[in-house]
């Protein structure tokens, strides 16, 4: 990886059971974290895996440069073949890696999900955007753990529940100790 690489943040919504997804979808609908999640990643890289992708509708997250994870050299979103229908702006990168060199112009390069770009992203990541959602559903898809001892808790902030927002849910931001 070459020194000036952009800053790689994880950015991620789980569970108190480390779920994050089920049947190809969020658990959850909690407007203010999706909130966080565009104020944190607008002008920034994006790099998320292809069902994560699929399941926003193939569409590419607006004002943000969109990279999506795919060991298809040939892949089109779907709904976007039929003529008139312009293809989504989006870039393909077969790796954690190859999605990073290709964004080596970005300031940072959020990674979205899901389970396996996750996994992938860990070792290599500066930041961790965790929000912990104070419930334990049903899933599928699941963060994966990592050593509390590599990262420094930098922010901490809690969101009650209310009429729009059934869990409760905690902000964090955590650094990498060097
Ligand atoms: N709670 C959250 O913050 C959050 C965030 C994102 C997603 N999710 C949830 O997570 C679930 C989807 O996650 P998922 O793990 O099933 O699928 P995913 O990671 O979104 O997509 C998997 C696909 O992406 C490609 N891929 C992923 N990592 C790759 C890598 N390192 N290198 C090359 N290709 C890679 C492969 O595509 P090909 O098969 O085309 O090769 C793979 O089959 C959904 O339920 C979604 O709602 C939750």
């Amino acid at each position: 990886m070459p020194a000036n690489r952009p800053t790689i943040s994880i950015v991620a919504a789980m569970a108190e059971n480390r779920v994050i997804g089920k049947d190809g979808r969020l658990p959850w609908r909690l407007p203010d974290e999706m909130k966080h999640f565009v104020r944190l990643t607008t002008g920034h890289t994006v790099v998320m895996g292809r069902k994560t992708f699929e399941s926003i509708a193939s569409k590419p997250l607006p004002n943000r440069r969109n990279i999506i994870l795919t060991r298809n050299t040939n892949y089109t979103a779907p709904g976007t073949a039929a003529p008139n229908n312009n293809p989504p702006h989006i870039e393909t990168a077969a790796s954690i890696p190859d999605a990073i060199a290709k964004a080596d112009n970005s300031d940072e390069v959020f990674i979205c999900g899901g389970e396996q770009a996750y996994q992938d992203a860990m070792p290599l990541a500066d930041n961790l955007y965790l929000t912990l959602v104070h419930a334990s559903p049903d899933g599928d898809a699941h963060f994966p753990t990592f050593d509390d001892s590599d990262w420094n808790l930098t922010d901490q902030t809690r969101h009650d529940p209310d009429d729009r927002h059934e869990y409760a849910f905690t902000f964090h931001r955590y650094e990498r100790i060097r």
